[in-house]
């Protein structure tokens, strides 16, 4: 085939890769139609809201973007048939969680709407179509997907299709997406089909630079982003192993960080300690990876990589352990302040999020807990704790009958002030700049003394706690 000048692209699923992902491609490629769709009718009226301020995403400088390019280039519908048939090019940005059940539960990604969308394909496509995947894969998914789409080329109906298959896996991260996607470390596409590749370069080479767009073959591609995740992922439990050792032993993680971070073989980037890495991928990658090791006989290498996600559940679990110890080793009954429930600050994900799984702890231990998060809503948060939320309780009235009966309960909190008071601990789980202002002197005195704070992300300055009167808890924080 010769090298297409792509006109009109169709990207499958219109979640946190597919939107913002398309809203750059469109933006930066006026002469593209790009179309995003999903089965999922309230995320497209979402997208389509006039109110940018609502857009089912939430991204630092996304709502710019999409300003400037829907109604324009940028489209967002449920017509998945009618824009795939006019696609020259498709996009497959769809979830592949963990699969919960069946071979591989627990560690194999779930594949059943990559599949759908290959079939989708097949049944809608016009002429020759690039098929390219976006969505996180297994190295080899693209065999499957090239099968699928083969056994439309040889249907007998008389109507030409052919296609390429190209893995261009995403490494933007989120809070930073329009910037990672604006200017990416790299471009990684991956296929057999140089004319393919060509054409992909083409749509990317509107704003990216030659020598980031790199060429691979098929499977490094779909490994290569497995494998930057895990490292990713593994730099994160690393520190946070040294945190623990650091808490025992008078040192301090963000001094050792700093000083093995200044070594260039090493760098800077992915050395701060914390609750633990959460979001959709980290886990669910490197799980995956673990998977494939043991399919393909290599149970070593798969133990290896394991190993990263257990030290990251033990964390989590050992910081709702600490407030427990430190709070007179109960918190049944006691008001506790969490702060930040998305799994990082400047988005509204929750996915995966270390809030979880240390509310959890918590409620588990009958606490009462006031949560805060600037842009997580309750629905997401009662979803997330698989419990609903009750009332606020009246903090002069003391103990509610919830409370007394040892029953954790939460509520949602749209002030600090009014989630703080009463309690006897604040956690700080996502490193909002919010959190870092807080006044202290002003906040300390509507606690129940003696209280704490325990700073999961290292955003408070001690000496403001200290000098408000609080006990201080900081991750990998050893008392010298
Ligand atoms: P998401 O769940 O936010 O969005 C996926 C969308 O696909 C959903 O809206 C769903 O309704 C839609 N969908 C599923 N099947 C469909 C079908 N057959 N037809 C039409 N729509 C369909 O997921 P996401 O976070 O955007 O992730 C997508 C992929 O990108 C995953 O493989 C993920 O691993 C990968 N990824 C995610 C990130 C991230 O930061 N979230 C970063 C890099 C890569
Ligand atoms: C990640 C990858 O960075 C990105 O390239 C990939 O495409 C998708 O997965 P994301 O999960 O959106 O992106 O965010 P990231 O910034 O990587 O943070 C993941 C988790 O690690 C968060 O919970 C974050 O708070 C935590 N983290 C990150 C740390 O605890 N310490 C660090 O030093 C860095």
């Amino acid at each position: 085939m010769p090298v297409a000048s792509i006109r009109s692209i169709c990207c499958i699923g219109a979640g946190y890769v597919g939107g913002p992902t398309m809203a750059v491609i469109a933006d930066r490629c006026p002469d593209v139609q790009v179309t995003v769709v999903d089965i999922n009718q309230t995320r497209i009226d979402a997208w389509n809201n006039s109110d940018l301020s609502r857009l089912p995403v939430y991204e630092p400088g996304l709502d710019a973007v999409v300003r400037r390019a829907r109604g324009r280039n940028l489209h967002f519908s449920t017509a998945v048939e009618e824009a795939i048939a006019a696609a020259d090019m498709v996009f497959i940005s769809v979830n592949t969680p963990t699969k919960t059940k069946g071979l591989g539960a627990g560690q194999a990604s779930d594949l059943r709407w990559v599949e759908a969308c290959a079939r989708q394909v097949t049944k809608s496509a016009t002429g020759h179509t690039i098929v390219v995947e976006k969505s996180t894969l297994p190295v080899r998914t693209a065999e499957a997907v090239k099968a699928i789409l083969a056994s439309a080329e040889q249907s007998s109906d008389g109507s030409q299709v052919t296609f390429a298959v190209l893995s261009n896996p995403e490494f933007l991260a989120e809070g930073t997406a329009i910037q990672d996607l604006e200017s990416p470390d790299r471009v990684l596409i991956g296929g057999e089909d140089p004319d393919a590749i060509d054409s992909l370069v083409s749509v990317y080479s509107h704003w990216v630079p030659q020598e980031r767009i790199l060429r691979t073959n098929l499977w490094s591609s779909e490994l290569s982003k497995l494998t930057a995740n895990a490292f990713l992922a593994q730099r994160i439990s690393s520190i946070n192993s040294v945190a623990a050792l650091c808490e025992a032993t008078g040192a301090d993680v963000r001094e050792v960080a700093r000083a093995i971070g200044s070594d260039s073989r090493i760098g800077a980037k992915f050395l701060q300690a914390g609750p633990g890495f959460g979001g959709s991928c980290f886990q669910k990658d490197i799980l995956n990876l673990v998977y494939l090791c043991r399919h393909f006989g290599l149970p070593d290498v798969a133990n290896y990589w394991e190993s990263v996600v257990q030290l990251n559940s033990w964390q989590q679990h050992r910081i709702a352990r600490t407030v427990v110890q430190k709070l007179f080793g109960t918190v049944t009954g006691k008001h506790v302040a969490i702060l930040g429930f998305a799994f990082k600050a400047d988005t509204n994900d929750t996915r995966e999020a270390p809030a979880i799984r240390i509310a959890k702890d918590l409620l588990e231990e009958g606490a009462q807990l006031a949560i805060h998060d600037p842009k997580v809503d309750s629905e997401q948060i009662a979803r997330d704790l698989q419990l609903p939320a009750s009332t606020e309780p009246d903090v002069e009235s003391g103990l509610t009958r919830a409370a007394l009966s040892g029953e954790g309960t939460w509520w949602p909190s749209d002030d600090i002030a009014s989630a703080i008071k009463g309690a006897d601990a604040v956690i700080i789980l996502t490193e909002w700049n919010q959190y870092r202002e807080l006044n202290w002197a002003v906040l300390a005195p509507l606690m129940r003394q003696p209280a704490w704070v325990f700073d999961a992300r290292s955003v408070v300055t001690p000496s403001e706690i200290q000098a408000a009167g609080l006990n201080l808890w900081r991750v990998g924080e050893g008392q010298p």
